[in-house]
Order: C-alpha cells, then structure tokens, then sequence
C-alpha cells in the first residue's frame, strides 16, 4: 500500500512520455517496468511544466470560434456546408455535461480505414465538441488536423461569451468556467487524452459511430464517400445486458489510453479499447487483460484488476469509484458516474469465478 499522492505523480509521468510509442495493432502482455522508471521520467516532466506554468500558451490558431468555419451563421446555428452533425454511441462522461458533435472532412478527401480500429484522417479535418451545462453553453472543444502526427493538430476549447454569439480560444483552459464546476481543459490536457488515440480524433471510429440496430452516424460517413474501406455494417458490441454495456462503457471513457497506441501501452498490459475484430465477450482485450490480471499497485485492499464476483476488491470498479489522485479516468471529471459504477458492479458480480 502507498500513499495517494504517489500515482498522481505516475499519470504525470506517462503523460511525460506520451510521445513515441508504435503502434503494432495487438494486444500483449508488456513487461512492468520497475516504478523508478516513471517517477524519473515525471522528474524530468515536472521542470518544464513548471518553466511554462505562469507564461500565456502561445496559440496561432483562428481568432474566435466563428473563424473555425463550424457555422454559416453563427445567430441561427446554422451548420457550414460539409459540417455534419453526429452522435458517439458511449459517450465520455464528463460530470453530466450535454454535449454535441460536429465534423467535415475536406471534399475530394478521406479517412484511411485500412486499420479499422485506428483511422487516419486527411490534412483539414474538423471536428467540434460543444459543451452545456445546465443548458448554458460554455465551451466548443476544436481539433483540426494540419500536418501529420499528434502535433500536427491545433487542439484548443473557445470559450462562449454571455452574449452566447462566439467564443474566443483559451489555451490555458478555464476552472470553473461560467461561475458552473466545470473545468475548461488547457491544451496540454486535450493532449493527455487525445494524443494516445492514434491518430488524435477518439469518437470518430467505427465502434462509436455505430449502432446495434444500424442507424449510427457510421452509415453517413460512409455515404459521404468519407472512408477509404467502408464497412458492409455498424459494428457490435458483443454481449448483451450488462455484458455489453460495460465493453461499451469502458471502450469510450478509458479506451483512449488503455490501448496499443499510447505512452502508456509499454507500461501496463491493460486494454480497455475494444477492436472490431472481437466477437465475443472473451475475446475482446478487456476480458483477456483485467480478468483475475494483477495491477501495478496495492489499492484499496486489492492487487487485482477484477476480481470476477466482487467488485469489491476490483481495483478497476475501485478505482472508477474515487475521485482523488488515484481515480479513473485520472482528469476530466470531478464526480464518480453512479449509473456507470452501477452497471460495471453488475458485470463483476455476474462473472463467474
Ligand atoms: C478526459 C479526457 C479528455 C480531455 C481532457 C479532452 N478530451 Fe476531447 N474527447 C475525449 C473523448 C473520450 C472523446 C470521444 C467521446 C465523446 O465525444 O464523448 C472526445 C472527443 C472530442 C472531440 C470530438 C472528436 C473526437 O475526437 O471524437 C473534440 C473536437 C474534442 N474532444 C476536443 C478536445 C479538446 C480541444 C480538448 C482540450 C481543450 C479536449 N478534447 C480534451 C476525451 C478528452
Ligand atoms: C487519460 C488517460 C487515462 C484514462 C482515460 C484512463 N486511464 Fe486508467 N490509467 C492511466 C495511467 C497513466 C495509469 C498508470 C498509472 C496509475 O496506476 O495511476 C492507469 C492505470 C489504471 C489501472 C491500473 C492498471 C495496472 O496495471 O495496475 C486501472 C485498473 C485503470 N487505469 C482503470 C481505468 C478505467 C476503468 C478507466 C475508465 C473509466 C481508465 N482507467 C481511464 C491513464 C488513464
């Protein structure tokens, strides 16, 4: 056991390391490295995270919101032409925000789908993310991919201002934005979840645009002419009741980091990403990684990812449970999702020894 203090400082480490991992499309158990390894790494983080803390992020980006091209008219909220409105079939929780999506694709380009799990998309793609809460507006979350690679993408949030007609960049974020609780994330933060995707873009992938019944975005995309493979139908998620629920739970909250493309994929063997390529519950890497799996730390009175029978010493229902610097997922969120804890209880208790 150790104290709380100590896997803050590693989550900080990971993110130090986040760039430069490769991508090798499986699922494997990765070696654990001894901890010095991180808190080193995180040593090194913390001095130039320190240098930048009091300067102004510096920010070339469009000057307001309305520069992004995400509306004709920014009264009426009418969409430019080429932007397309969507939905993620699990959406992050995010404290219960309200939350829309929107995307365009540069004409005459598209999204390489080769490697159905991991998309690349073409230089000049969009996507926005507003954010209310209690029906205010408060941010619009802007990604825009410019040249290849993590760093290749503007990513900023505009924050709206009273009038409610634009909203203007703050790199640095905002806490407590709009006299709510909610936190506008600062640029660095977007990359702590965004650049362990692959290629950036989180929801726009093929399990979150489909639909069991079919009706999901996936099927506009794939109208659009957008994906250079598209699939014969929306991808399922196997399972049912409970089963499914938290596959599909823990795929859209932890799956951006808990992958083989992150910092974070050489120094834990957990995988929460589900790949299209799974058919079963016992197939997908949640199932192949967590089940019976030791964890890195001794937390909560539990050394064990999941205890099949008992969340209790589950330290991935534990952990999902806390808000303090050893909860998951480690930013974003201030407020454990009740009706998610819920469901993953379920799962556990109906997991046979
Ligand atoms: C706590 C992790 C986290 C942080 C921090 C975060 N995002 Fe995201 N973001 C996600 C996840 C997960 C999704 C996909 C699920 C969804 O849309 O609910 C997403 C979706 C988006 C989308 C829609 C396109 C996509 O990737 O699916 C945009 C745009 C976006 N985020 C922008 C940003 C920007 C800009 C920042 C920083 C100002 C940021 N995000 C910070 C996790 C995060
Ligand atoms: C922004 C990236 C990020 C997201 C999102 C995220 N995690 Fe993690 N997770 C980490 C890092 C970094 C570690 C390793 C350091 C630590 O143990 O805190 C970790 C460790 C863990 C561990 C311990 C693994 C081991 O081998 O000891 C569990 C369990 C876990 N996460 C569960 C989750 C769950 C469940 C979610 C979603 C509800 C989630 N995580 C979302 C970054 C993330």
């Amino acid at each position: 056991m150790r104290g709380g203090s100590g896997v803050g400082l590693l989550f900080v480490a990971g993110m130090a390391l986040a760039c430069g991992s490769e991508a090798d499309g499986v699922a494997k158990e990765q070696p654990k490295l001894p901890d010095a390894a991180l808190v080193d790494a995180f040593n090194d983080g913390a001095g130039a995270a320190d240098a930048g803390k009091d300067a102004a992020v510096p920010f070339a980006g469009p000057a307001s919101l309305s520069e992004t091209g995400i509306f004709s008219d920014m009264q009426s909220r009418t969409l430019a032409p080429g932007v397309l409105a969507y939905d993620v079939r699990f959406p992050l929780w995010s404290d219960g925000a309200e939350k829309q999506r929107f995307v365009s694709v540069p004409s005459g380009t598209q999204v390489d789908t080769s490697y159905m799990d991991v998309w690349k998309f073409p230089i000049g793609t969009k996507t926005w993310k507003e954010f209310r809460v209690a029906d205010k507006l408060i941010e619009t979350r802007f990604l825009w991919k410019q040249a290849e690679g993590a760093d290749g993408w503007l990513k900023v949030a505009y924050v709206w201002d009273d009038s409610g007609i634009d909203a203007y960049p703050k790199p640095e974020g905002v806490p407590d934005a709009a006299g709510t609780k909610h936190d506008v994330p600062s640029v660095e933060q977007c990359e702590q979840c965004h650049n362990g995707a692959g290629d950036v873009l989180i929801g726009v992938s093929a399990i979150q645009l489909s639909k069991e019944a079919g009706g999901g975005a996936l099927a506009a995309f794939v109208s659009k002419g957008w994906l250079s493979q598209p699939p014969a139908a929306e991808f399922p998620v196997p399972g049912d009741g409970v089963v499914e629920s938290t596959i599909g739970y823990l795929h859209g909250n932890c799956g951006h980091c808990h992958n083989d493309e992150s910092f974070l994929a050489q120094k834990r063997a957990l995988r929460l990403k589900l790949l299209t390529s799974a058919k079963t519950p016992e197939e997908t890497p949640l199932y192949k990684t967590a089940l019976g799996a030791p964890a890195f730390h001794d937390l909560y009175g539990t050394q064990v990812i999941v205890t099949p029978g008992a969340p209790q010493t589950s330290q991935l229902y534990q952990r999902m449970k806390v808000r303090n610097l050893d909860q998951m997922p480690p930013l974003g969120t201030e407020l454990a999702d009740d009706a998610a804890l819920a469901t993953v209880g379920q799962w556990i208790t109906g997991l046979p020894p």
